[in-house]
């Protein structure tokens, strides 16, 4: 049986541009239903700026943005609301609230959204921390007192906790080492699967992109120059996504540079 429902995320040629810098030059994606896909990229490519349109944190100049068939662009600051309510994300710091204890931090958008009693959230948080692989006592601490193995479980529990239909991660193994890269990408892996997300994650990270995605696509100049399985990012036969998947100081994205 083919699936005729709409993408989860349809994209079309969406444009971005602060002052006189081209940041989104024509996007056009399509996420299906339950795929994880990884963006790969060069930094400042435009990734995050590609999220933060998704999830109504910056404004494209042109372009649509679909959410299961529903242009979030066009519809009424109520429904981009609820639209953004479903997505959980991780961000690329953390992005943590430094005065708020990590059970508070955990549970923000769902007592926010009026959606759990502060009476309860202590122990809702501590249910969603043990997902993550932390102890419940956890909760109590600050964002300071954790080591970033440990706030980046932190950032995952806030993303997963109100049970997303769509989940962000801005470059999840940034900053850690890569076996505590290799441990959260297995937790993304699981929550993304238990909660059969649709998700995207960007990255630069080559084991971590071959870890988490299904599908893949490299952006490069505010284009999506390729797209592929996430299984042949090392082999893709594209010129600008080998060289930058090994790595290579020499080939098409250098001579670009030199220019
Ligand atoms: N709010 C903003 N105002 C001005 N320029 C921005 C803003 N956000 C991002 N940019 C610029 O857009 C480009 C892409 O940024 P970003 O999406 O953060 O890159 P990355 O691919 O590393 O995540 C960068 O040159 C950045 O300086
Ligand atoms: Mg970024």
């Amino acid at each position: 049986m083919t699936d005729t429902r709409p993408p989860k995320i349809r994209i079309r040629d969406l444009h971005k541009s602060f002052g006189a810098k081209k940041v989104l030059d024509g996007i056009t994606l399509d996420v299906p239903q339950g795929t994880s896909f990884v963006i790969i990229g060069g930094s400042g490519s435009g990734k995050s700026v590609l999220l933060r349109c998704i999830l109504g944190l910056i404004v494209p100049d042109s372009g649509s943005i679909e959410i299961d068939g529903e242009n979030i662009l066009t519809a009424s600051t109520k429904r981009r609301e609820a639209l953004r309510s479903e997505i959980g994300m991780l961000f690329q710091n953390g992005a943590l609230f430094d005065s708020l204890p990590v059970w508070e931090n955990v549970t923000f958008g769902l007592l926010a959204r009026k959606r759990l009693k502060r009476s309860d959230a202590r122990t809702h948080a501590g249910t969603i921390l043990a997902q993550v692989g932390l102890d419940p006592s956890v909760g109590e601490l600050y964002p300071s007192e954790l080591s970033g193995g440990m706030q980046k479980r932190v950032g995952l529990a806030r993303a997963i906790a109100a049970t997303p239909d769509i989940l962000f991660f801005d470059e999840p193994t940034t900053g850690l080492d890569p076996i505590m890269g290799a441990v959260i990408d297995g937790l993304i892996v699981d929550c993304v699967k238990k909660l059969g997300s649709t998700a995207i994650a960007i990255t630069h990270d080559m084991a971590s992109a071959q870890r988490i995605g299904d599908e893949a696509a490299m952006l490069y100049k505010g284009r999506l120059i390729w797209q592929g399985p996430a299984t042949s990012l090392m082999n893709s036969g594209n010129p600008m996504v080998d060289q930058f998947t090994h790595g290579r100081r020499e080939g098409p994205i250098g001579m670009e540079l030199r220019k």
